[in-house]
């Protein structure tokens, strides 16, 4: 591959129809994806208009849960790409006069949709749609549940250090249990051949039939131990029952990233986290803004060049 040539798709094309988990995606479609994400990157650092191969086609992002970098990264993406996106302004729109979220969605496509981004905790609501919309299905976020076009982000964001995820030792390290990013990390990675490791306090984790092959650590010391990549997350209150809450007193001074807690990761470990940060809650400021360690704005780049990939080879195909 030259610098400029993009990846070949798959000898057998791109068949996946939807992307509302990981898991809707093939280890040769999601290797083509990282690859074509790569690809646009160099667009988007060399400052070159991308190809627009989205022309005509119609993206709406339509978010029923707050966002800021993926509903604005999938913006941008489409944009780059040529396509017409429309947000939609969930909290001025029908949905306060009474019309479910489906209506609403089946109205959207009505208008020519190609493409839907959809962010909504419903669970079930993104396969409901997929089944009702003639039109590709992209899952922005689904309750606490699936989060793939960030773990494909991440995983883009890992690569660009390591080159490959194969045998990395990964901590995600917080709320896990109300983390969509963790689960779909830990499905992406481990996909990838990393070691992933939850790592938090025992009341913050999956119910325990849950990701039951990922390794859970309840301390930093055994948590970071040997990793590569720590990745933080934020305490998700608003999906936490009372009883949760408890866990996260005294969050900070027990599992709390600093360049002093890094010291137990390897030597030149990276941190990570999804966005939004709270410093001095789950991580401290100086570590967040080191450049030397830390890849959060590298992930909110390649969040434009990722989803530029997933909306290329999703709608290419349809
Ligand atoms: C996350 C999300 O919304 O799931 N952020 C993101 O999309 N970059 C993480 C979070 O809300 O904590």
């Amino acid at each position: 591959m030259t610098k400029c040539s993009p990846p070949s798709p798959p000898a057998d094309g791109i068949t996946a129809r939807r992307l509302i988990s990981i898991d809707d995606l093939s280890d040769v479609e999601i290797g083509y994806i990282l690859d074509l994400a790569e690809h646009y990157a160099g667009f988007l650092k060399r400052s070159e208009p991308a190809p627009q191969c989205l022309a005509g086609r119609t993206q709406i992002n339509l978010f029923f849960e707050d966002s800021t970098r993926t509903n604005l990264s999938f913006d941008l993406a489409g944009r780059k790409l040529g396509a017409d996106v429309v947000n939609v302004p969930v909290s001025a729109s029908s949905v306060h006069k009474g019309e479910s979220l489906i209506d609403t969605a089946q109205t959207l496509a009505a208008m020519g949709a190609d493409v839907m981004i959809v962010r909504a905790k419903e669970q079930g609501l993104h396969e409901r749609l997929d089944q009702l919309l003639d039109c590709v299905v992209i899952n922005g976020g689904a309750g606490a549940l699936e989060h793939p076009t960030q773990a494909l982000l991440d995983a883009v964001t890992i690569r660009s250090k390591f080159k490959t995820l194969r045998a990395l030792t990964i901590a995600i390290c917080g709320d896990v249990q109300h983390s969509r990013v963790a689960g779909s990390d830990a499905r992406l990675f481990t996909r990838l051949g990393a070691n992933v490791r939850f790592v938090g306090p025992a009341g913050l984790m999956p119910e325990s039939n849950q990701f039951t092959d990922i390794e859970r650590c309840t301390t930093l010391k055994d948590g970071l131990a040997g990793a590569d990549i720590v990745m933080g997350l934020r305490m998700q209150f608003e999906r936490m029952q009372s009883g949760d809450k408890d866990a996260t007193q005294g969050y900070f001074e027990t599992f709390g990233l600093t360049h002093e807690t890094m010291k137990r990761a390897k030597p030149g470990a990276f941190v990570m986290h999804p966005g939004p940060m709270n410093r001095g809650v789950e991580i401290d400021g100086a570590l967040a803004d080191d450049p030397a360690r830390s890849l959060i704005l590298q992930q909110v780049f390649y969040g434009v060049a990722t989803r530029m990939a997933v909306l290329d080879a999703l709608l290419g195909a349809a």
